[in-house]
């Protein structure tokens, strides 16, 4: 007999359960008293059915996990050729919080990596955009996505906000090379905002479908980002999303991922599925480390790996 889905999700989580490996990110104060044990995970098909188990409630911010959305509305909103002038499509092979920058052009490695996601977020809407106006942007945008309005983690945003000398550098090393439009301190700002929105395993699983279904909205049926916007930002995922472990993570898990460092991960399937999951242990690249193993265990239980 099958075993049905939510029972299989409840398995998967279990077996992952004792794994205590992994710290909670530190670097942002507001994460450090994230619960270690906290543990969950959200599918939702390309016909838009949504199969959760564990914290399914548990609210984190998404963190890195804006960047694809961010990058997609971007790309959108100014165009996927005029983008490509200002950040590139490589694998960094660095860490995210790695400059990253090439040498001749003065682009940033790709848009997963914080010194492109600082510029992706920057360049939304035109260049005389307000910075209230690129963050309602953005939040207007994953509330479509995720079917939900979705809200600002105003203390997770202050503490980061209180530490980002790193990326408040990279910031004006982007506006010394003529890279940045407006503001060096805003653009950290509005991409600090951005990454201190809300969500659960099961909004990402459903921002993540509709990455998986080219653009559709797997719910309301919808187009909402452009086919060729959705293979853009899907092959840079595949090549840099998990950062300096994307080649690892692709060759174990096969499908196109992007991770938080309050501990989410999420995944796009084409064609069939959207993956939430979280767990606040990271491991030293900024992913998840129980997150990791569930998308190996499923990758190779229901054969989701793309080769
Ligand atoms: O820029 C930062 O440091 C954070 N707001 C986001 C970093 C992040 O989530 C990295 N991913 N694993």
């Amino acid at each position: 007999m099958r075993t049905p889905i939510p029972d299989y999700l409840t398995e998967i989580l279990d077996s992952v359960r004792d794994i205590k490996d992994g710290e909670v990110a530190d670097y942002i104060p507001a994460l450090k008293d994230a619960d270690p044990n906290l543990l969950g995970i959200a599918m939702t098909t390309a016909e838009g059915h949504t199969y959760s188990a564990g914290d399914v409630e548990a609210e984190f911010s998404i963190q890195s996990m804006s960047k694809p959305f961010a990058y997609a509305a971007t790309l959108t909103d100014r165009g996927i050729d005029f983008v490509e002038t200002k950040i590139d499509v490589e694998p960094s092979g660095d860490a995210f919080n790695d400059l990253s920058i090439e040498e001749d052009t003065k682009r940033p490695k790709n848009a997963m990596i914080n010194a492109g996601a600082i510029l992706a977020h920057q360049m939304l809407i035109g260049e005389d955009a307000t910075m209230q106006e690129r963050v309602d942007r953005v939040t207007d945008f994953f509330s479509a996505l995720a079917g939900r309005k979705l809200t600002m983690d105003k203390e997770v945003f202050q503490s980061e906000m209180d530490h980002s000398h790193r990326n408040l550098a990279f910031a004006h090393m982007l506006t010394s090379y003529g890279m940045m439009e407006g503001k060096a301190h805003e653009a950290v700002a509005g991409y600090t905002a951005q990454c201190s929105i809300l969500v659960n395993v099961q909004d990402i699983a459903m921002m993540s479908a509709t990455l998986a279904t080219g653009g559709v909205h797997p719910v309301t049926g919808e187009r909402v980002i452009k086919r060729s916007v959705v293979r853009h930002v899907l092959s840079v995922m595949a090549s840099s999303g998990m950062y300096d472990s994307a080649g690892e993570w692709f060759t174990d898990v096969g499908i196109p991922a992007k991770s938080g460092v309050a501990g989410g991960i999420l995944g796009a399937i084409p064609g069939q599925l959207g993956v939430g999951v979280f767990s606040p242990l990271l491991d030293s690249h900024g992913n998840s480390v129980r997150g990791v193993e569930v998308f190996k265990r499923m990758s190779s239980d229901m054969s989701m790996h793309m080769m």
